[in-house]
């Protein structure tokens, strides 16, 4: 049986594995969340790099056998990505802004990228836009405070409405831009009330699809559990820090920090 971890800051990286689940039904998930230094997107890269490299330790520690880790967190892997390679010999996947898909699919030639402050300022991001999207106008919106509202969505149910408002008027989106990239793995909890706020004119767009299709090409399916009625086994949840929730098991949780 396969086993694949994912790793957040947060609870971001549900977003995802809900697409690599059902390319991977029969895998083994188990997911950490970094909560105890949630935002990443709000961290100093030097203390980010030193903190990914311990959680990676963690995981190795922890985990193992691993047959993959995705690091499902744009804001790390767009800046630690190539450092965590070095560190280990198990295959990483990373998340990547979905520029490219959306530079494909505008019409009006104009498209936004939403994402943490930290990716937003990262060369990563200068980069891609450059080799993906050079006619394209890309308006980019950086907001930290989506992601704590997508993680009080996530723990309670509900979210303030009043805050998202003022964040959304706070960046005040272009209504020139037809394609919005979620580049932060938070963000698609956030679709109903982003396609609300921002009206059927703008389509959203992650990179769940794209992450679940690299994370077929590393790994083949595994031929011992065909003919073998698909079993979703229970996600392993692991926390850095107590979680409190009104709706999901937080009993469930098991809490590590090695
Ligand atoms: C964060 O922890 O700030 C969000 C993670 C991400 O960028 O996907």
């Amino acid at each position: 049986m396969q086993h694949i971890v994912i790793f957040d800051s947060g609870i971001g990286g549900t977003s995802v594995l809900a697409h690599i689940q059902s390319a991977f039904p029969n895998a083994q998930y188990s997911y950490l969340m970094d909560n105890l230094y949630l935002p990443y997107g709000k961290l100093d890269s030097k203390i980010l790099h030193n903190r990914l490299l311990s959680k990676l330790k963690t995981v190795e520690t922890y985990f193992n056998p691993i047959d993959l880790i995705v690091v499902a967190c744009n804001t790390a892997s767009t800046q630690s990505l190539a450092l965590l390679r070095k560190h280990t010999n198990i295959p990483i996947v990373g998340v990547v802004p979905a520029i490219k898909p959306a530079a494909n699919k505008t019409q009006t030639q104009k498209i936004g990228l939403l994402a943490t402050p930290a990716t937003i300022k990262n060369s990563y991001i200068k980069n891609l836009i450059n080799d993906h999207a050079t006619n394209i106008d890309v308006h980019l919106y950086a907001s930290v405070n989506l992601v704590a509202l997508a993680e009080e969505k996530f723990w309670t149910g509900g979210l303030d409405e009043n805050e998202f408002k003022l964040e959304i008027e706070r960046l005040s989106i272009s209504k020139k831009i037809d394609c919005l990239v979620l580049g932060c793995t938070h963000f698609p909890i956030l679709s109903d009330e982003l396609n609300k706020a921002l009206g059927s004119g703008v389509e959203l767009i992650d990179s769940g699809n794209a992450i679940a299709n690299r994370v077929s090409d590393l790994l083949t399916a595994d031929k011992s559990m065909f003919g073998i009625r698909k079993i979703k086994r229970p996600i392993r949840y692991y926390a850095t820090a107590p979680v409190k929730s009104s709706i999901v098991n937080v009993e469930l949780i098991k809490l590590i920090d090695l």
